[in-house]
């Protein structure tokens, strides 16, 4: 299938073909990454602009990885440091990346919506490092990427997600990426934290909402905890973190309710003993640092259908 897309903003509209054109792509990223040496010069005399005005680890530096990996020339920008910092507007952030001719703008903007912003006035293809509440749609692929690695097949699996749904750009994103594979989503976490239209019944499709979270896990393929926000939350949505652990927090006896070996995801970074007991997060299930590994093949695999040269991949 040749790939059409000019930018990656959401999932939300994928094909199955289409998610699964960019994980296959990431089995060839995969193989890539395992030669001695660990580059390709697909992206050879192209930059790539990583503009990242939130905070991020895993997935700014697995971007970085990406497009060194693919002989890109690279450029970080964040909010503290630069011209952000001094009030320049998205708009003329935009124009001044252009003008430095970045082929690909890769970013994490707190508002929802930003990178459509943002495609609207560029050249460059725009990928989505996260937006705000609205998605991470590459995060949904690793996630997806992560699953069926571990199960194979995801056609008629049940995968339940955890935590702070409406705070959560992943929740979303991983929904729009294992919906389409053929799995069905459980979504679990406290009323205050699911979007009230999903508590209605009205969830998106290939989803459910279950309010327990023992019978939201008994006999799953598989569970993504995801982070509490607080950062995005008003006060009063939950009595107590401790209150919030003993009800929704991953524990190695929740965990046993699913299918054995029924693997443990969480996007980072985690608030250990929260959402999650220290022993799952390290635990046998846990394909969490698998993950962040996955992060650097599906971030080449998208820098590679977006701006690459198809005969220099081999
Ligand atoms: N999963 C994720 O987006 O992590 P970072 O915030 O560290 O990029």
């Amino acid at each position: 299938m040749t790939w059409q897309r000019r930018h990656v903003l959401a999932t939300d509209d994928w094909s199955r073909a289409e998610i699964e054109q960019v994980l296959d792509q990431t089995g060839a990223m995969v193989e890539v990454l395992g030669r001695p040496i660990r580059r390709t010069p697909a992206l050879r005399g192209r930059t790539v602009i990583l503009f990242f005005a939130e905070a991020s680890t895993r997935t700014r530096v697995s971007f970085e990885l990406a497009a060194k990996a693919l002989s890109a020339d690279v450029t970080n920008i964040t909010a503290s440091g630069s011209s952000v910092e001094k009030g320049e507007t998205l708009r003329d952030t935009v124009r001044t990346l252009t003008a430095l001719g970045g082929d690909v703008i890769v970013m994490r903007h707190a508002a929802s919506g930003a990178p459509y912003f943002v495609a609207e006035r560029t050249d460059a293809a725009v990928i989505n490092a996260g937006d705000g509440w609205h998605a991470h749609p590459t995060q949904g692929l690793l996630d997806a990427y992560t699953l069926r690695g571990a199960l194979g097949d995801l056609d008629g699996r049940r995968i339940v997600i955890v935590g702070d749904i409406t705070h959560s750009r992943v929740a979303r994103s991983d929904i729009d990426a294992l919906v389409p594979l053929g799995a069905t989503v459980t979504l679990s976490g406290p009323p205050t934290l699911v979007p009230s239209a999903w508590r209605c019944g009205m969830t998106p499709r290939g989803t459910t909402y279950e309010p327990d979270l023992d019978r939201a896990l008994d006999g799953a393929d598989g569970v993504i905890a995801l982070r509490l926000q607080k950062e995005r939350q008003h006060a009063g949505l939950l009595p107590s973190i401790r209150e919030y652990a003993k009800t929704w927090g991953l524990s190695e006896e929740r965990v046993k309710r699913m299918r054995p070996e029924a693997p443990v995801l969480h996007p980072g970074p985690m608030n250990e003993g929260v959402e999650i007991a220290a022993s799952v997060a390290h635990g046998a299930r846990s394909l969490i640092e698998t993950q962040v590994t996955n992060g650097v093949a599906v971030r080449m695999a998208l820098l590679y259908l977006l701006a690459g040269t198809p005969e220099q991949v081999a």
